[in-house]
């Protein structure tokens, strides 16, 4: 078995304005509240229902303890250190599976997009898994015309592999393919 197919007990992690710890249950009405808007779910997997029912939060929070209990992923909620006290948005990790090239997904709240808060929480994230759990690398993906989400990933050093067609809730279009190895985010240094 390589060593990133299972991972460890999810840690609290600390960024220099937000805290990053295990999504819990009591985090489903909030969560409810702030991820069904369409500028949030536009670019994601097409798998999220849309429109989002009146129980999609508690059935994702229970499918994300369920995978963090198994070893399957890792989901943080994101929780500003200014406050609000409660998550406004989620950042998710898990192993190389040799055929998704995917690991890593995140959303935040409208309301507290443009500040670099992202860059922060998947910096922190990254480090985690290249530094602390020895990954050699992050397979990430987003839809093309997701900008925000695209300089996150060339601000981090990752490397542009490949572009396929992925199926997103806003619809079928070009995705791109990104590796970020450990050489390149460690060589890249501080441009964030
Ligand atoms: C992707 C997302 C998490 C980025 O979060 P964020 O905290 O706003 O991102 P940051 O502030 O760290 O900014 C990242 C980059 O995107 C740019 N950016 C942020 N919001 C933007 C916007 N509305 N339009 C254009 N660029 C934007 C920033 O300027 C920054 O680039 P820069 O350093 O060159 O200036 C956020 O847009 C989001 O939640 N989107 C919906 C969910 C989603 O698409 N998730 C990713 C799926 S792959």
């Amino acid at each position: 078995m390589p060593p990133s197919s299972l991972m460890p007990p999810t840690p609290v992690l600390q960024t220099p304005r937000l805290v990053l710890r295990p999504v819990r249950s009591k985090d489903a009405p909030v969560i409810q509240r702030r991820f069904p808007r369409w500028e949030v779910v536009r670019w994601l997997n097409a798998k999220i229902p849309w429109p989002y029912p009146a129980d999609g939060a508690a059935a994702y929070v229970a499918a994300c303890l369920e995978e963090m209990a198994k070893g399957k992923k890792s989901h943080w909620a994101i929780i500003p250190k200014s406050g609000p006290a409660d998550l406004i948005g989620i950042i998710d990790l898990w192993p190389d599976d040799g055929v998704s090239r995917s690991q890593r997904g995140f959303w935040l709240d409208p309301e507290f997009h443009g500040k670099g808060l992202m860059t922060e929480a998947a910096e922190r994230v990254t480090q985690y898994a290249l530094c602390d759990l020895g990954w050699p690398h992050l397979w990430l993906t987003n839809a093309q015309e997701n900008h925000p989400s695209r300089r996150i990933k060339e601000k981090q050093g990752a490397r542009l592999v490949d572009l396929m067609i992925g199926d997103h809730v806003g619809g079928r279009g070009p995705e791109m393919v990104w590796l970020l190895s450990r050489e390149d985010w460690l060589a890249r240094g501080a441009k964030t």
